[in-house]
C-alpha cells in the first residue's frame, strides 16, 4: 500500500480511536513536558510555569539550571527535573566538591519551596567523550543531596537510542560494545538507589528515515493487528519496539529488573511533511499518554513508565525546521493543536 494510502488510512482509524478513548489529562498523572529553552522569543519564565499551571501539566524537565526559571518555580508545585549542564558533569564527577557546590548553587537555595524529583547527570551523554563520567556525576550528585536532607531525589542519566547497537527485533536489544561497561556501573548505581534509567525515545526519526519500511500505523500507535512478532511478544507500536529494546539491553548486561522512564518523546508538527503534521503530532502525543498510561510494554506488561514529552514551545534557535516545530506550543503561547 502506497504511503498516502496508508496515511488517509491511519486518519481514518486513529479519529475512530480517539472517538472512542475519551482522552482526558487530570491530576497526579506520570506525565511532564520538557521546557527547552533554545528560542530568542519564548515568553518569560514566570508565564511559562503559570502556562504549565492553568495546562494542568505537573513534571516540568529542564536543560540547565537557569536561576530565573527556578525562581519562577517557587511555590508552583510541579515536580521538576534538573540537568546540570553537560559542561559541568567532568567536574562533578572528578570532585565531590564540585557536587556539593553545585547543590548548593542549584539545589540547595531553592528546595524550600521547589520540588526537585529528578536530577539527570548528562543528556544524551552517552555514547560521547563524556560519557565515563557518569556514573561517578550520579555517585558524588547523590552523596552531595543527601548532605542537604535530599536523599528521596531521584539521581539518573538520560540516554538516546543511538546508545543501542542493535533494537530489531526488540528481543536482540543491546548496548554498543563502547558503552557496554559505562552502562553497567550506572545501572548498578540506579539499581541500588531504586532510580528508572531514563531513555528519549522517537518513533517519529525511525519512521521518517524509513518511511518506505515503517507504516505511520506502526509509528502513530493506530496498527490494529501486530507489525512485529518478536517470539511471543506482539508489537503494535513501534514506540514499545523502542522502549523494549532498551529492556533488552539492560537483561542483557544482568539488571533484567531495572526500570526505565521516558526522558523525551514527541513529535514535530512541521518541517518535514508528510510525516511532520500537525495532526500526526497530535495523535502521536495523545496515543502516547494514553498509552503509557493504561499499559506497559509486552516485556514489562502493566510497569507504568514516568514521561516526560518533547517540548513545551517550538524554538526556534535549534538547528533546522524539524527540530525547531516539536512544541505544544507557540511562542505567544497559543497551542499549536488543542491538547492540554
Ligand atoms: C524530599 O524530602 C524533603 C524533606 O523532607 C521534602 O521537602 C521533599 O518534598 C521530598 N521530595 C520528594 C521528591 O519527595
Amino acid at each position: 500500500m502506497g504511503l498516502m494510502s496508508s496515511l488517509c488510512r491511519f486518519i481514518l482509524v486513529t479519529t475512530i480511536l480517539l472517538a472512542a478513548h475519551q482522552f482526558s489529562i487530570s491530576s497526579s498523572l506520570p506525565i511532564g513536558v520538557c521546557y527547552g529553552l533554545n528560542g530568542n522569543d519564548l515568553p518569560p519564565p514566570s508565564e511559562v510555569v503559570g502556562l504549565y499551571k492553568r495546562s494542568g501539566i505537573e513534571f516540568i524537565r529542564l536543560y540547565e539550571p537557569r536561576p530565573d526559571v527556578l525562581e519562577a518555580l517557587r511555590g508552583s508545585g510541579l515536580a521538576v527535573a534538573l540537568c546540570p549542564l553537560n559542561e559541568d558533569l567532568a567536574n562533578i564527577a572528578q570532585r565531590p566538591g564540585a557536587a556539593d557546590a553545585w547543590v548548593n548553587t542549584n539545589i540547595a537555595p531553592y528546595m524550600s519551596d521547589v520540588l526537585f524529583r529528578w536530577i539527570i547527570l548528562g543528556n544524551e551523554v552517552i555514547p560521547g567523550p563524556l560519557a565515563n563520567y557518569v556514573p561517578a556525576a550520579i555517585a558524588n550528585t547523590r552523596n552531595s543531596l543527601a548532605a542537604i536532607g535530599l536523599a528521596n531525589v531521584t539521581v539518573t542519566t538520560a540516554i538516546p537510542g543511538n546508545a543501542l547497537e542493535a533494537s530489531y527485533p526488540p528481543s536482540a536489544g543491546a548496548f554498543s560494545s563502547d558503552i557496554t561497561d559505562v552502562m553497567i556501573a550506572v545501572a548498578g548505581i540506579l539499581a541500588g538507589s531504586d532510580a528508572p534509567l531514563m531513555i528519549n525515545v522517537y518513533p517519529y526519526f525511525a519512521y521518517a528515515s524509513n518511511p518506505s519500511q515503517v507504516s505511520a500505523d506502526y509509528a502513530l500507535f493506530a496498527a490494529t493487528t501486530p507489525v512485529v512478532i518478536d517470539g511471543s511478544f506482539l508489537y503494535y507500536d513501534l514506540f514499545d519496539a523502542m522502549v523494549d529494546a532498551f529492556h533488552a539491553a539492560l537483561e542483557r548486561i544482568g539488571y533484567p529488573g531495572l526500570r526505565v522512564a521516558i526522558g523525551e518523546s514527541g513529535w514535530p508538527s512541521a518541517g518535514n511533511d508528510p510525516y511532520t503534521s500537525i495532526d500526526n503530532a497530535m495523535i502521536y502525543n495523545r496515543n502516547l499518554v494514553n498509552h503509557v498510561l493504561t499499559n506497559g510494554t509486552p516485556r514489562r506488561p502493566g510497569e507504568i513508565m514516568e514521561t516526560f514529552l518533547f517540548a513545551m514551545f517550538n524554538e526556534n534557535l535549534k538547528q533546522g525546521a524539524v527540530e525547531q516545530n516539536f512544541g505544544f506550543f507557540y511562542p505567544n503561547m497559543n497551542p499549536v493543536y488543542p491538547f492540554w
